[in-house]
């Protein structure tokens, strides 16, 4: 992988990311804006490394060597832009692993651009939106008249400071669910509903996560929802988030968070990276509801998962040259709904199945263990 640039690769998922990287018998080039951390990094791990902010005038020169560019710099509302930006200049296929629809639904409006440079925007090639994108597209393919799409996430609260800042800057922008093509913003917690995750119906609570983008280009189902488990109180205390958003709009709110945030929060450790499990529901049904299926999606911590997913993908995308489609794309549209299954430790169950098909009634696991 001589001509991959991991940027923000000294951040705890970048560094995890970078190691994959290393570890596969790859080269990738580190980089961001600390130059004394880029290049203890680089030092560590025997590749080349650079040290550039994202509003260097001659970005685009910065990346001109690159065939394609892995963004792990978040909050990515900040960052994926001037690099998608300088990508479109000189030809360099991006991707990252954002989780923010608001970057998904920005780096669809660059579509038409991308096809014309001739380069492919794979944004969310990380826990958001590997898994739940695929197995949207599974879903999808089992019921083609589908219409309505829900998707539900239960994984280990233990983020890492990134991902809690990043949550922090989503904060008070309140929630969103796709509604007949349209984004709809919503109270945060708007709805609430049972998901069995595998040990019995749970509560969930709609939360702004980016399939709501990412699985309409991938499935083309219109309508879609995701939730998070949650206890009955935290959906409570979700839905007054919304009651405060004057206070976490305000500048000094926001930056005591992330000060706690810096202060308390490491991201998961070794063992709970090798340990933690994570589960992906989804359901897709018909308009008239005749037609429905259901699946899970079992995964190691997500972390660990972004780690081998992101390099995964990039190593498709640079060997995949010509075969790999230009414009705003999704980890399933590019790669299909098996590319979930062939991550290490994750395991598919088609609960339900249509009623009309041949896929058996009863559960089946499959995984490409
Ligand atoms: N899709 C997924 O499933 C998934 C999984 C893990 C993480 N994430 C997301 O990935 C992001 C990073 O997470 P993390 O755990 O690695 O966080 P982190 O440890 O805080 O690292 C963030 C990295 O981004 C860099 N950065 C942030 N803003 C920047 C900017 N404006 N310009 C240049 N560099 C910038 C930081 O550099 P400095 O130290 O110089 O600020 C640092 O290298 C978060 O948004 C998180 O939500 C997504």
């Amino acid at each position: 992988m001589d001509s991959l640039l991991v940027y923000g690769s000294y951040g705890y998922t970048g560094r995890l990311i970078a190691r994959e990287a290393v570890a596969r018998g790859g080269s990738p080039v580190v980089a961001g804006r600390n130059g004394r951390a880029v290049a203890e990094q680089a030092d560590a791990l025997r590749v080349e490394g650079r040290t550039f902010d994202l509003d260097a005038a001659d970005l685009d020169a910065k990346l001109a060597r690159f065939d394609a560019v892995l963004n792990c710099a978040g909050p990515f509302v900040e960052t994926a832009e001037p690099l998608v930006e300088a990508c479109l200049e000189t030809n360099t296929d991006y991707l990252d692993i954002t989780g923010e629809f608001p970057v998904f639904e920005c780096l669809r409006q660059h579509d038409a651009a991308a096809r014309d440079a001739g380069i492919t925007l794979l944004p969310g090639v990380g826990f958001d939106v590997v898994p739940s994108d695929c197995l949207a597209a599974f879903l999808a393919d089992r019921v083609p008249d589908a219409d309505r799409l829900a998707l539900g996430i239960k994984g280990s609260l233990d983020f890492s400071r990134g991902t809690a800042r990043t949550l922090v800057e989503q904060l008070g922008v309140g929630g969103v669910v796709r509604r007949n093509g349209r984004l709809l913003q919503v109270p945060t917690a708007f709805r609430s509903r049972e998901v069995d995750f595998g040990d019995g119906p749970e509560h969930a609570v709609t939360v702004p996560w980016g399939d709501v983008v990412t699985a309409a280009h991938t499935t083309g189902i219109e309508s879609i929802e995701v939730y998070a488990a949650a206890p009955s109180w935290a959906s409570k205390a979700l839905s007054a988030v919304d009651s405060l958003e004057w206070l976490l709009d305000s500048r000094p709110a926001e930056s005591l968070l992330k000060r706690l945030i810096d202060a308390r929060l490491d991201g998961p450790d070794e063992r709970q990276l090798a340990t933690d499990t994570a589960v992906v529901w989804g359901e897709v049904c018909d308009e008239a509801g005749d037609q429905r299926a259901r699946a899970r999606l079992r995964t190691p911590n997500p972390y660990a998962l972004t780690a081998e997913s992101a390099v995964l993908a990039a190593e498709r995308v640079l060997e995949g040259g010509d075969r790999i489609p230009t414009g705003f794309q999704t980890p399933a549209s590019v790669f299909g709904s098996e590319f979930a299954l062939e991550l290490t430790g994750t395991e598919r169950e088609l609960v339900e199945a249509p009623a009309d098909s041949s896929d058996p009634a009863r559960s089946t696991v499959e995984s490409a263990d």
